[in-house]
């Protein structure tokens, strides 16, 4: 899908000042950090403990999380292919946004199509969308089915569910691979915050 308008008499409208005043005043440049991985896999609970170390030090983080978003903005959309490549789609937007108002933006969906998740790095400002590859063996989801899903989809209650009926395309080059196996919540989140930081992201005021 294109990004140009439908209609041609919408115009796009720039702020006042100029974009280094502008992020100097937000108190730094936002970036997106992007957890793609498989249910279960630690997504969510790695970008709330980096959002809170983050919002502790000081620096303005906020997390978008599937699940949830699927109770607003997304509560239209199901998991065919079509309906997640329009979920990463609007997820995308939303973070782009967010990203542009100086937030360090945590987000955390399956996002199982390399093209989509390609989509929304094209859509961010060059070097400001962060991938992490949350890395973790469908055996280890499977064994900790959090929310019973693995189960039921294994018993055909759930049809196209990510790893086990439909596919993931994990990430070839993700600018941060977290191997999550033996690794604490804890020491997960650090070791995304320094990769946040070796890009320039996030840093100590
Ligand atoms: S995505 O594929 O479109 O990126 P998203 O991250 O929004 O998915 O939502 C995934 C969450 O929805 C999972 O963590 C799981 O709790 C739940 N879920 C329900 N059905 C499915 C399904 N068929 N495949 C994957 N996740 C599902």
């Amino acid at each position: 899908m294109s990004n140009a308008p439908v209609s041609s008499n919408v115009k796009w409208h720039h702020g006042e000042l100029d974009e280094a005043s502008r992020q100097d005043l937000l108190g730094g440049p936002g970036c997106v950090v992007w957890f793609t991985g498989l249910s279960g896999s630690g997504k969510s609970t790695v970008a709330r403990r980096v959002e809170r170390l983050l919002l502790e030090e000081g620096s303005r983080a906020y997390v978008l999380d599937g699940d949830n978003l699927r109770h607003g903005l997304n509560g239209d959309l199901g998991f065919s292919a079509a309906d997640r490549t329009e979920n990463i789609r609007r997820v995308g937007e939303v973070a782009r946004l967010m990203q542009d108002a100086g937030l360090v933006v945590l987000s955390a969906f399956v996002s199982p199509y390399a093209a989509d998740r390609r989509k929304v790095r094209s859509r961010v400002s060059e070097g400001a969308f962060i991938e992490v590859f949350v890395d973790t063996p469908l055996e280890v989801c499977e064994s900790r089915d959090p929310k019973g899903l693995y189960k039921k989809a294994r018993a055909g209650e759930i049809a196209n569910f990510t790893g086990i009926s439909a596919p993931y395309e994990a990430p070839e080059a993700p600018e941060i691979h977290l191997k999550t196996a033996g690794l604490s919540v804890d020491a997960c989140a650090r070791f995304v915050i320094e990769g946040i930081r070796a890009h320039g992201y996030a840093r100590r005021a």
